[in-house]
């Protein structure tokens, strides 16, 4: 037992710490005690949602708890989902249910080119030629050009090619941006094509009354992948696809389950979605938002805002060319740097950030390496970003 121990101690001491204040590069906050806690029991209980019979309460809690999210963003009555292992495999749900619903099976995917990688990793897994995931540009503020969406739109009608989906992203990986959703809702139905957001970042903001303008237009869409994991501190992994008709979900995945009993209930969990076996990774979720309960999901919304408006304010706009949207990712690079200015400036101050205690992140964006915070760790006080602000201005290149 002591040597058992003594091996998990190192396995510990190797891991990231998501806890530390200065644990700033990803959307992996600390996680919720309640979580955690659900995470335990949910093992202890080894129920499997693939099937009623192996999990009747839970099965029913997922459906409630789907039905709850899908209220609180405005989808109509009957509205449904599904939970996931992560947004990854929420897309490409999203991928396949479009396409299912689409009268044509050779048609194209539209996003923009700051849309996230896993709608790649999809196409590859659904067999699409490299052509069929288009990336449209992006406007100055990093979001999807509604003009080359219509323009787009009309030239694939023109050529007579279908268009299963457009992605639209409500907080982009690199700076948080919203594509303009309630624009490219209206462009979606002018043409008749089924709207997937993806918004895995953003989608937790529509939770609270006083962030829910954020995500204006997210009611329109036909799908919608929302990952509670990435701020809410729902310990990994926690994933929702939404669907507006939740009939869509067994005409996309429905393949009978001739070894198990019919369920009482609405439907077997592993025939409204990908996955088979998967355990239930709703208890954590539902468990984690009774503790925070509505005044603290505000509150971790609210604060992640604040820590990003915060830093962007102790940071030089004269300097620093600073990356946002409207939510709580923050990336920057020095005003006057180019290519390999901002690769070298960028490594030398993610070390020296390191050694003082703060992690960020390093990613490429528009040919350069930037510094990415995401500020979503509420362990991270005004004083810590007084600090890191100092630390990152310390030695601009100018
Ligand atoms: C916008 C966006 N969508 C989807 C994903 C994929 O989510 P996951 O890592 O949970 O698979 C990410 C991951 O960072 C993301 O930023």
């Amino acid at each position: 037992m002591q040597s058992l121990l003594d091996d998990l101690q190192t396995v510990m001491d190797g891991a990231f710490q998501p806890s530390h204040p200065g644990s700033l590069a990803h959307l992996d906050p600390p996680p919720l005690t309640a979580s955690i806690a659900a995470e335990l029991i949910c093992a202890g209980l080894n129920n499997n949602l693939l099937a009623e019979e192996l999990s009747p309460g839970l099965s029913n809690l997922e459906q409630q708890l789907c039905g709850w999210f899908c209220s609180r963003l405005g989808l109509p009555e009957q509205s449904g989902g599904v939970l996931a292992s992560g947004g990854t495999l929420s897309n490409l749900m999203g991928l396949v249910v479009a396409r299912s619903a689409s009268v044509a099976d050779n048609g194209v995917f539209l996003c923009s080119r700051d849309a996230h990688v896993s709608l790649q990793k999809a196409a590859i897994v659904m067999g699409l030629p490299a052509e069929a995931l288009q990336q449209l540009p992006v406007d100055v503020n990093g979001t999807l050009s509604t003009v080359s969406l219509e323009e787009k739109l009309q030239s694939l009608k023109a050529d007579g090619i279908p268009c299963h989906a457009v992605v639209a992203t409500a907080g982009t990986t690199v700076r948080g941006a919203v594509d303009p959703l309630e624009d490219i809702a209206d462009l979606c139905a002018h043409h008749g094509i089924w709207l997937h957001v993806d918004a895995a970042i953003g989608g937790v903001f529509a939770l609270s009354s006083t962030t829910s303008w954020l995500m204006k237009g997210l009611n329109r869409a036909d799908s919608i992948t929302l990952n509670p994991q990435k701020l809410l501190g729902i310990t990994k992994t926690s994933s929702l696809f939404l669907v507006r008709d939740k009939a869509r979900l067994r005409r996309a995945f429905a393949t009978g389950l001739p070894y198990m009993e019919s369920p009482t209930g609405e439907h077997h969990g592993g025939e409204v979605g990908l996955q088979g076996t998967r355990p239930a990774e709703v208890l954590k979720l539902w468990l984690g938002l009774r503790q925070l309960g509505e005044n603290g999901i505000t509150a971790v919304l609210e604060g992640a805002l604040d820590r990003r408006r915060l830093l962007m304010q102790h940071l030089s706009s004269d300097d620093l060319e600073l990356l946002s949207g409207d939510l709580h990712l923050l990336a920057f690079r020095p005003r006057c740097s180019d290519a390999d200015q901002s690769r070298e400036w960028s490594d030398t101050t993610r070390s020296r950030l390191l050694h003082a205690g703060f992690l960020l992140s390093r990613p490429q964006y528009d040919g350069h390496h930037w510094l990415k915070a995401v500020l979503g760790n509420p362990h991270t006080t005004r004083e810590h970003l007084r600090q890191l602000a100092d630390l990152i201005q310390f030695d601009l290149p100018r």
